[in-house]
């Protein structure tokens, strides 16, 4: 009896030792590891944006000390595009003269290039898009040394992509192979390119995201300077957070800090949201324009530590009552992030709100830092007190 319980025992513990010796390991994440951070022209130069602009992009993002931050991409959003030539080859209109040449300025500068097409014929502002060349463009930007592509659906699902009336599944099916057609082309380039979609959340594009090989999606439409705009958007991510992690990550668009007139209390709000998100951290202001103000909410060392925390895990909604919302996210140190908004126009006096401690990992008496405030609050419990302005936020780093 007592042998056949040690032979069941080692048994058992040999063919787990066989089967883990015969389990392939899962590869490293190495291709956005955490969420991409950068720069995009879209949000400031939109159709304007040249190799210039992209150039000096790259410059200010290291002499302003982003780049030594963490913000490593350039990405040159839609309206590079010139015309096909009478092999296909794709070549960049007027405003980028030579586009290796960017490319080798930008690596010269420690960072890292992108670039953006559609899986239609044409892009959103109504260039030439990859429909049926996307092996040929994903060769040509691998030529060039591009890092990182943007591939927004545009005037895919308008016509090429377009299913009969009615037929839904078919028109979504046809959506995540174009998807998939250029994943596979950028595999086959063999350069580690982070492939961004952009269909603004559409068929709940979070749910298979990763599995059509993105590393970043938009869940939601475009994002605007517009502090309503901002807090919906953030607001909306509710619920998302199980579907993002290493190597892929859900994407509520590119930052507006420093555009537009938002606020001080405006721009804290929408970076520390979008750190607490997890979300790709990618600038979308003049850097040529950029005041210490906005320079120091997007180099603050502490919220970037949150967005970037290796864990990866996006928070969750743990409170929301009209209009104030708590939102808490695990760090990989045993830490936990913990943010209150105030999306509510008017100063609030937060006298009666509980911190929600227990909801989010922590528990009464465990440290707090003021992350914006950059000051230790010492040991807080659920009734601490505090006051927030209108479209203001505390965003707290909690320890044991
Ligand atoms: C769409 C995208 C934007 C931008 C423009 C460019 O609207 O959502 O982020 O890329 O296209 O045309």
């Amino acid at each position: 009896m007592r042998s056949a319980l040690r032979c069941f025992i080692t048994c058992c513990a040999l063919s787990s030792l066989a089967l883990a010796q015969t389990k392939p390991a899962t590869p490293a994440v190495t291709l956005a590891a955490t969420p991409p951070m950068g720069w995009n022209s879209w949000n400031w130069f939109a159709g304007k944006v040249t190799d210039k602009d992209i150039r000096q992009a790259a410059d200010l993002m290291v002499s302003s000390g982003m780049r030594d931050a963490g913000y490593m991409y350039v990405n040159i959003d839609d309206t590079w595009e010139g015309q096909r030539d009478a092999n296909g080859v794709l070549h960049s209109n007027g405003k980028f003269p030579d586009m290796k040449a960017l490319a080798a300025y930008v690596h010269s500068r420690g960072l890292k290039l992108g670039i953006y097409s559609s899986p239609g014929p044409k892009t959103c502002a109504g260039y030439e898009g990859s429909y049926g060349h996307e092996q040929q463009d994903a060769d040509l930007y691998a030529s060039w040394g591009v890092d990182f592509l943007k591939y927004d659906l545009c005037s895919f699902s308008r016509n090429i992509g377009k299913a009969a009336p009615g037929d839904e599944q078919k028109q979504n099916e046809m959506m995540r192979a174009a998807y998939v057609k250029m994943h596979e082309a950028l595999l086959k380039t063999g350069r580690p390119i982070v492939y961004s979609l952009c269909q603004y959340g559409d068929d709940a594009v979070w749910q298979w995201g990763a599995q059509v090989g993105g590393n970043m999606w938009r869940t939601t439409g475009d994002i605007n300077p517009n502090f309503d705009r901002i807090s919906l958007i953030g607001r909306k991510q509710a619920g998302l957070s199980k579907y993002s992690g290493p190597g892929h990550w859900n994407d509520p668009d590119m930052l507006e800090v420093g555009n537009g007139k938002l606020s001080l209390d405006e721009n804290r709000s929408h970076m520390g949201m979008w750190a607490m998100l997890a979300a790709p951290l990618l600038a979308g202001n003049n850097l040529s324009m950029l005041t210490p103000e906005t320079n120091a909410i997007l180099t603050n060392r502490e919220i970037i530590a949150i967005d970037q925390d290796p864990l990866g895990r996006e928070a969750t909604r743990i409170f929301a009552e009209e209009p104030v919302e708590i939102w808490a996210r695990p760090l990989a140190n045993g830490d936990v992030a913990l943010a209150v908004f105030n999306f509510g126009g008017d100063v609030t006096f937060l006298r009666g709100i509980r911190m929600h401690l227990r909801e989010a990992g922590a528990a009464n008496g465990w440290k707090a830092r003021d992350v914006w405030a950059r000051k230790d609050l010492g040991r807080i419990n659920d009734k601490h007190k505090f006051t927030l302005p209108g479209h203001g936020s505390l965003v707290l780093r909690l320890s044991r």
